[in-house]
């Protein structure tokens, strides 16, 4: 696709977790890759057309050829990069794996709150050097937003059970968790597991971006005693049954999240207006 010199007005991105690296249902228009101040996105961002006409940006957060581990993904530069071509609402895919026995592999998971384990290597604030500030984060996801992909996610997804008002756990990887860590998180009342979320969801709420990830369950982790630990190959034969879900999800849910900031019916997107704003200690 041709490498566009700016763009601006798209209000909805897409970004795509393990597995799903493109949405290749759609018309691609082009792709832009803006410098940021925290530096270059994980990939071009592909701007596509929607049946509508609307453009929307989809980023693959690993790149394209999945070359980042979660823990080298410039989150601070993606954000910033959709912040900058005017985004609004963003659409998080994330490979998850489950800790619940009703979670199967292929189900897809809304979760409303987190819990991170991540390490504190990440860069996951753009409060620093002097500009203070600590936004709101108690409800990390928009939920009306979640509302929406959930409904979706139930009328599109094929062979799959839709679960929402979960809780999600974000460990620093990239090996997988013990089987005693799995156990403790599942003893904590986590329902799933990622390395992602964090700290992209912060970051969101930062740039008063409206933000909801959809968990696609790809494993049950380790904390079942009778099942083998999870590996890598296992993984991945479920990312592709999960991609394909993922992209009809989408095209069930970008026309009505449209339709939503045309009306002005997102209410968390006019909620965030200020989330940075107040945030800041004088
Ligand atoms: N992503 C997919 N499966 C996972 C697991 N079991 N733990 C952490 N991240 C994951």
């Amino acid at each position: 696709a041709p490498l566009l010199e700016s763009v601006s007005g798209v209000e909805i991105a897409v970004i795509g977790g393990s597995g799903l690296y493109n949405l290749d249902n759609l018309k691609v228009v082009g792709e832009v890759n803006p410098l940021t101040p925290w530096g270059h996105p994980s990939d071009h961002i592909v701007i596509s057309e929607t049946p509508s006409g609307k453009r929307i940006a989809f980023l693959a957060r690993h790149g394209r050829g999945h070359y980042l581990t979660p823990s080298e993904v410039p989150s601070r530069a993606n954000i910033a990069a959709l912040k900058h071509i005017g985004v609004k609402v963003i659409i998080a895919f994330s490979a998850v794996g489950s800790l619940r026995q009703e979670i199967a592999p292929r189900d897809f998971v809304i979760p409303n709150q987190i819990i991170d384990r991540t390490k504190g290597i990440r860069d996951s604030t753009y409060f620093e050097k002097g500009a203070v500030g600590h936004v709101s984060f108690a409800d990390p996801f928009s939920s009306d937003l979640g509302d929406l992909l959930f409904a979706s996610a139930e009328r599109a997804c094929e062979k799959a059970k839709i679960h929402k008002h979960k809780t999600l756990v974000c460990m620093e990887g990239p090996a997988f968790s013990t089987r005693a860590e799995s156990h403790l998180y599942r003893s904590w009342g986590c329902d799933v597991i990622n390395m992602s979320v964090i700290p992209e969801a912060k970051l969101a709420r930062e740039a008063e971006i409206a933000y909801q990830m959809v968990c696609m369950s790809t494993d049950y982790d380790c904390w079942r005693e009778e099942e083998e630990a999870v590996t890598t190959a296992y993984v991945i034969g479920n990312l592709h049954a999960n991609a394909d879900n993922a992209k009809r999800l989408l095209v069930d849910a970008l026309p009505r999240v449209e339709e939503a900031l045309a009306n002005g019916t997102l209410t968390s997107v006019k909620e965030l207006q200020n989330a940075s704003t107040y945030a800041v200690m004088t």
